[in-house]
C-alpha cells in the first residue's frame, strides 16, 4: 500500500487542530450539550429543497455555467450581499462551493509564494490555514476584548511589509467573537487599506444574522473601496445550508473573470439543482429572517445567562452567533478550562486559543443548540465556575 511519501509536502504536513481531539472525545460521551459547533441546528426550510427537487424533475440536472447560473446571480446581486444592487451579476459575480471554496479559489488565484496577509487575531481557523496552504504567509493583527476585537487602524499599518504584504482579511460579523465592526471603523480600516494598496477580502458569510439593530455595512462600499475588495457570502448560516455548499464571491470584474476559469479546473461548475434552490432561498428572505429571529432570542438567553456567572465577563457581542467570555480569572488557561468543562460537566466550548495567541483567556460560546439545551448547558457553566 502506498503512504504519504507519496504526497506532496504541503499536504504531508497538514495537521487537524488542537481542538479536534477534545471534539472527538465529546462523541464519545454521553449527556453532552454541545456549545462548539458553528452550523445552524435548524434543517433547512422545506420549501427551499421543494424547489431544488423540483428543479432536478424538471431536468436542472446538467453542467451549470463556470460562474454560477445567471438567475443566482441576478438574485445575489440583488439580495445576496450585506451591499445590494451594488455588483454587476454578469461580470463582477460567482457562485463557488461554499465560502470555503470561494477562499480557496481567492487564494489560489491571488497569493504568490511568500505573499504576506493581514488576519485579525483571534480568526476563523481556516483562513490561516488556506492562505498557508496556498504559499502566503498569514500574519495575525492583534485585537482585544477592550477594543471589541476589532481591528485598529494603527496595528494594520504595523503590520504591514511593503512588497510583502497583499491582502487583508475582515470578517463582520465575526467568528469566532461574534463582534460587528461598528462603521466609523470600518471607515479607518478602508482608509488604510487605500493607503497601503491593499487586496481587500471581505468574509460577510454571517452579514443576515445581526441583532439589536446593529448598523450593517459593507467595507466594499466606502470611497476606492469597490475596486480592491473581494467580497465572500455563503447560504450556509443565513439559511441553515451548511450541507448545499453553495457560497459565492463578488469583485473586481477582471480577478472575477480569471477565476471563474480556475474554477473550470477544480470544480467545474456548482451543483447545479443546488443553484436552483439557492435562487428560491433568495425569493424568500423571510426564512433568513425566521433563522435570525431565532438566534436572536437565543442570543438573549445567552447573554443573560453567562452575566450571571460570577468570574466570566462576556462581549455583547451583535452579530453570528457566538460569544467569546473572558474566563481568564479562573487562573486556568483556555484549553484547560474547556476539556475541565466537558469532563466534568458535559459541555463543549472551543478554547479561545484555538482562534490564535489573543484568544487565550477566553472560550467561544455558540448558541446554536435549542433554548432548552442553553439553559441547561449555562446551569451545568455555572455549577462548574463556582466549584472553580
Ligand atoms: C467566518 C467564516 N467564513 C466562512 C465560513 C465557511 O462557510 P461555508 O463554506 O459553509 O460557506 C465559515 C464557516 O464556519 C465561517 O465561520
Amino acid at each position: 500500500m502506498l503512504g504519504e511519501e507519496r504526497l506532496n509536502e504541503k499536504a504531508r504536513n497538514i495537521s487537524l487542530g488542537a481542538i479536534r481531539e477534545m471534539f472527538d472525545k465529546a462523541s464519545k460521551m454521553d449527556g453532552v450539550i454541545s456549545m462548539g459547533i458553528g452550523e445552524p441546528n435548524q434543517d433547512t426550510n422545506p420549501a427551499i429543497c421543494r424547489a431544488c427537487s423540483e428543479a432536478m424533475l424538471k431536468g436542472k440536472t446538467h453542467y451549470a455555467p463556470n460562474a454560477g447560473i445567471l438567475e443566482l446571480r441576478n438574485a445575489l446581486s440583488k439580495n445576496g450581499f450585506i451591499a445590494k444592487n451594488f455588483f454587476d451579476p454578469e461580470t463582477e459575480i460567482m457562485v463557488t462551493n461554499g465560502g470555503m471554496g470561494a477562499f480557496a479559489l481567492i487564494m489560489q488565484c491571488v497569493l504568490s509564494l511568500g505573499d504576506e496577509v493581514l488576519i485579525q487575531d483571534p480568526q476563523y481557523l481556516n483562513f490561516k490555514q488556506t492562505v498557508n496552504y496556498c504559499g502566503g504567509v498569514a500574519i495575525p493583527v492583534p485585537t482585544s476584548f477592550e477594543n471589541g476585537f476589532c481591528m485598529q487602524a494603527e496595528d494594520i499599518r504595523k503590520a504591514y511589509i511593503k512588497g510583502k504584504t497583499k491582502m487583508l482579511i475582515i470578517n463582520s460579523p465575526n467568528n469566532p467573537t461574534g463582534e460587528v465592526v461598528p462603521k466609523k471603523q470600518l471607515a479607518e480600516i478602508a482608509k488604510v487599506a487605500c493607503e497601503l494598496d491593499l487586496l481587500v477580502l471581505s468574509d460577510e458569510v454571517y452579514g443576515s444574522l445581526i441583532y439589536d439593530g446593529a448598523e450593517q455595512c459593507s467595507i466594499a462600499t466606502f470611497p476606492g473601496m469597490k475596486e480592491r475588495t473581494i467580497v465572500v457570502g455563503s447560504f450556509s448560516k443565513g439559511y441553515a445550508m451548511t450541507g448545499w455548499r453553495i457560497g459565492y464571491l463578488a469583485g473586481p470584474s477582471a480577478i472575477v473573470n480569471k477565476m471563474v476559469k480556475v474554477q473550470e479546473y477544480f470544480n467545474s461548475c456548482i451543483n447545479t439543482p443546488a443553484q436552483w434552490g439557492a435562487v428560491f432561498a433568495l425569493e424568500h428572505p423571510e426564512f433568513a429572517e425566521e433563522i435570525r429571529l431565532s438566534f436572536a432570542e437565543r442570543r438573549k438567553i445567552v447573554l443573560q445567562g453567562f452575566e450571571n456567572i460570577q468570574g466570566i465577563k462576556t462581549n455583547h457581542p451583535k452579530g453570528a452567533f457566538y460569544l467569546f467570555p473572558d474566563i481568564s480569572g479562573f487562573g486556568l488557561d483556555s484549553t484547560s478550562f474547556c476539556n475541565r468543562l466537558l469532563d466534568e460537566v458535559r459541555v463543549v466550548c472551543t478554547p479561545g486559543s484555538a482562534f490564535g495567541e489573543c484568544g487565550e483567556g477566553f472560550m467561544r460560546v455558540s448558541y446554536t443548540a435549542e433554548k432548552d439545551k442553553l439553559l441547561q448547558a449555562i446551569d451545568r457553566i455555572e455549577k462548574f465556575c463556582k466549584r472553580l
